[in-house]
């Protein structure tokens, strides 16, 4: 029997005229340790990501700031150009790294406007078909990160653009300056900070973009609380969890992060893995008081 291919995950619409596969990939993962420099290995780091077509996997989200660098130039050299690949680009800017684990928000309009203009020329695109702002600037107004984002998509450097880790309040202030087509939160089962900006991303119809959704890995390996229904279902961990969040909304649009060829295809297996209304309950049950009764 051949494996499920990510389009068994169904389909969303970024922004009016975007659909992908609800089943992406994320590319943070193709470079070095604490994200700073080449990856391990190169040569499986291009095989992944030219696995992505051949798996129906058709959305991919990265930022300038991975590597920084060269997540979004392997994508280049494996995929470009895009449109023969069937693949969308998703990138991000507004995090400047200073070192390994080093992430550092500048939301400047001339930076934002040079992370722009640079993922353009490394990416090989005269459009971004969804640039991210990766973080807001705390030290910077919101109208002048918002208002050159605004400028950069009236001039068509950008198509549609998307937020990553904001709450409602700041989702609503961008939205006075731009359609905001994506959220980029941290989610998963086990981390559910982000439901009540999920739930105003489903209500509005903007896609919700969960970062994490494996924990890293950790809801991949044996022991964790997926471990009794994964065994029932002949799946993995790890594809129930993407199954789970996948079946939580409509506008979920998760984004797996590997460097191994052998992760990727088990990810992508996850889009045809159907839970029961029981067995989504209970997961969410479990992983919910797993949150509330995290030490914060
Ligand atoms: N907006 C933001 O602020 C933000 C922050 C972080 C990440 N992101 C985006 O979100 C994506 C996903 O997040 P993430 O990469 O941090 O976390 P993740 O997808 O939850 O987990 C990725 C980690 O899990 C391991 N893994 C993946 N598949 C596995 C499998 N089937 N079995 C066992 N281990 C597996 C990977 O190691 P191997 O390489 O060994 O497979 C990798 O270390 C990133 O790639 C990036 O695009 C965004």
């Amino acid at each position: 029997m051949t494996a499920p291919t990510a389009t068994a995950s169904g389909t969303i619409t970024i922004g009016g005229d975007l659909t992908v596969n609800r089943l992406g990939f994320g590319a943070m993962r193709i470079t070095g340790k604490g994200i700073w420099g080449e990856p391990a290995d190169r040569n499986e780091a291009l095989r992944v990501l030219r696995r992505l077509p051949e798996l129906g996997v058709d959305f991919i989200d990265t930022a300038d700031s991975y590597g920084p660098e060269v997540s979004e130039t392997l994508i280049r050299e494996a995929l470009h150009p895009y449109e023969r690949s069937h693949v969308v680009v998703a990138t991000k800017g507004g995090l400047t790294r200073h070192g390994p684990d080093i992430w550092l928000p500048v939301g400047r309009a001339e930076y934002l406007r040079q992370c722009v203009l640079m993922s353009l020329r490394r990416l090989g695109v005269e459009r971004i078909d969804l640039w991210q702002l990766h973080r807001i600037d705390a030290r910077v107004s919101h109208d002048e990160q918002f208002g050159v984002i605004a400028d950069m998509q009236r001039e068509g450097l950008i198509r549609h653009v998307g937020l990553s880790e904001v709450n409602v309040e700041e989702i609503e202030a961008a939205r006075a300056h731009f359609a905001v087509a994506s959220v980029q939160n941290m989610f998963n089962l086990v981390t559910r900070q982000s439901e009540a900006v999920l739930d105003y991303c489903e209500r509005e119809g903007i896609a919700f973009i969960p970062w994490f959704p494996l924990a890293a890995g950790n809801l991949a390996r044996e022991g964790s609380v997926l471990d009794e229904v994964a065994r029932r279902l002949s799946a993995t961990p790890a594809q129930v969890a993407l199954a789970w969040v996948l079946r939580r909304s409509p506008v979920m649009l998760p984004i797996p992060g590997t460097s191994r060829v052998k992760h990727l295809e088990e990810n992508v297996a996850a889009a045809g893995l159907e839970l029961t209304d029981d067995d989504f309950r209970r997961l969410d049950e479990v992983g919910r008081t797993e949150w509330e009764q995290r030490p914060r």
